[in-house]
């Protein structure tokens, strides 16, 4: 195939860098990643804590402007120079995310945290946020609010919220992270069915080195930086 007609890999990023403020201080957390992921690929980030994955996470997902950057290209638009507001278009048409800590809004209940980026999107709304929920094993807790919900339903319901509206780019941060055996096998093969079925693009953080056996590839970060593994 021509160069030119090359499907554009879904993530591209050259030289990122990222600091953080710590009083008077400028730590940088971030070193000069580069990173392409294809469409449609699947891949596995891990390294040790504090190392920069949920940083790296949250800038992929335009959470986070990144301090710079030579590149960074989702779906094909080059994100640097864009404003708030096209990054927030792009975020919620594209993008699905997992968070570490989940970010449930308390005073809804699952099945309307689910159904968020559904309203958000302006999407009439047919029984997908109860589906999905069903998907997760959560289909009788649907009513209930995060407070009244153990730490792995949550992480289920936020799960839940991401698959959705069937996201493009799904970035997951330890998305089996507090799921007993059996929940985190159920969640994985979920995961894996839409990465088939869809073709969707995965970036998933892990410290579960079996998770991490079912990605296509896995990336190991140290230090604000990938090495080979
Ligand atoms: N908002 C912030 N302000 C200042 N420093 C921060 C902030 N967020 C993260 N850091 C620092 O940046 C570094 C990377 O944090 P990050 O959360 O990206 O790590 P991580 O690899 O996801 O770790 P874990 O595996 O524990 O989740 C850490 O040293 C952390 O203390
Ligand atoms: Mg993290």
């Amino acid at each position: 195939m021509a160069e030119a007609d090359m499907p554009e890999p879904m993530i591209q990023v050259r030289d990122l860098h990222h600091s953080y403020a710590d009083g008077a201080e400028v730590v940088e957390v971030l070193h000069g990643i580069d990173l392409q992921v294809e469409r449609g690929q699947f891949v596995a980030v891990m390294g040790p804590s504090g190392c920069g994955k949920t940083t790296l996470l949250h800038i992929l997902g335009l959470i986070t402007r990144p301090t710079r950057a030579a590149r960074l290209r989702l779906d094909g638009v080059e994100t640097t120079g864009l404003g708030d507001g096209a990054r927030t278009e792009l975020r919620n048409g594209q993008i699905g995310m997992v968070f570490q800590r989940f970010n449930l809004l308390p005073v809804l209940s699952a099945v309307d945290n689910v159904k968020l980026p559904l309203r958000i999107r302006g999407q009439s709304l047919n029984g997908e946020a109860e589906s999905m929920l069903e998907m997760v094993g959560l289909g009788a807790e649907r009513h209930r609010k995060p407070g009244k919900l153990s730490t792995g339903q949550q992480q289920r319901v936020a799960i839940a919220r991401a698959m959705v509206v069937g996201p493009k780019l799904l970035l997951a941060d330890e998305p089996t992270g507090n799921l007993d055996s059996e929940n985190a096998d159920a969640i994985l093969e979920l995961l894996t069915r839409c990465h088939r079925e869809f073709g969707q693009t995965i970036v998933m953080v892990t410290h579960d080195r079996g998770v991490a056996e079912r990605a296509d590839a896995v990336l190991a970060m140290k230090d604000g930086r990938f090495r080979e593994c």
